[in-house]
């Protein structure tokens, strides 16, 4: 399965930052053509720098997605931005109940079930992000919820062309602490499992990201994982070299 690697940029980077960012990765493709033969490429920045990142990454041949859509299809939602606004800035990925999201803003299973449905009705590839805390872990817990997150937060039409799916350990994102191989092993063979059994369409063939402090040093062996498709990368994907390091890795 080709692989996707995927950049959170979160709300990061100053305007002249992220169009640099997007123009270092482009002149670092064209030197290397063979990280997209290995690999998609995706930038999710802030929603405000969609449309002017939309042409660069088009250039590049890189996709572009946003961290987050509303439930809603339109009206009066202050603050919201709709899936068929997304699509039409030329995003084709939304990230879907982030660690982040849950965390701050209290968002639910149930919320990014209602927010993939709409996503996927105006023809995003939604990412469903799930993962365990650092007390779940140690409980023993963590696949029991991440089980249930998994169940709970795609949509009834979820399948593999619509649907990726991001395992985040919430303890390893953006704290320099990476899941040990075994773990992530473990956790991506029950993923894949997991959808198997609830005949989840095309389960088999479904992308499952790792993220949580990916970088260059630790994704070729997180990477080289048979059920995991890809990453999804917050603080190295700030970086030309480390973004295109890890796809290289991949
Ligand atoms: P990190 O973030 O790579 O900085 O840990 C990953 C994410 O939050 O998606």
């Amino acid at each position: 399965m080709k692989k996707l690697i995927a950049a959170n940029w979160k709300m990061n980077l100053k305007r002249n930052e992220a169009e640099d960012l997007v123009s270092k990765i482009e002149g670092i493709l064209a030197q290397q053509p063979e990280l997209q033969v290995k690999s998609d490429l995706l930038i999710c920045p802030s929603y405000v720098y969609l449309p002017m990142l939309a042409p660069l990454c088009k250039k590049a041949g890189i996709a572009l997605g946003a961290q987050d859509c509303s439930m809603y299809e339109q009206g009066a939602y202050t603050g919201e931005v709709s899936s068929s606004m997304l699509k039409e800035l030329g995003c084709s990925y939304v990230v879907l109940g982030h660690s982040e999201r849950r965390q701050y803003h209290k968002e639910e299973d149930s919320l990014v079930c209602k927010k993939a449905m709409t996503a996927h009705k105006h023809g995003l590839i939604t990412i469903i992000c799930v993962g365990e805390s650092q007390e779940e872990r140690e409980s023993g817990r963590h696949k029991e919820i991440v089980k249930t997150q998994l169940l709970n937060s795609i949509s009834k039409d979820t399948q593999a062309q619509n649907t990726v799916i991001a395992y985040e350990p919430v303890w390893a994102i953006g704290t320099g602490k990476t899941a040990s191989s075994d773990d992530v092993r473990e956790m991506h063979d029950f993923i894949r499992s997991t959808l198997k059994e609830n005949n989840i369409e095309g389960a088999d063939d479904m992308r499952l990201l790792y993220g949580g402090s990916m970088k260059p040093s630790n994704a070729e062996v997180l990477l080289a994982l048979d059920n995991v498709n890809g990453g999804l990368i917050g603080g190295a994907a700030l970086n030309a070299q480390d973004f295109t390091g890890i796809a290289k890795a991949g």
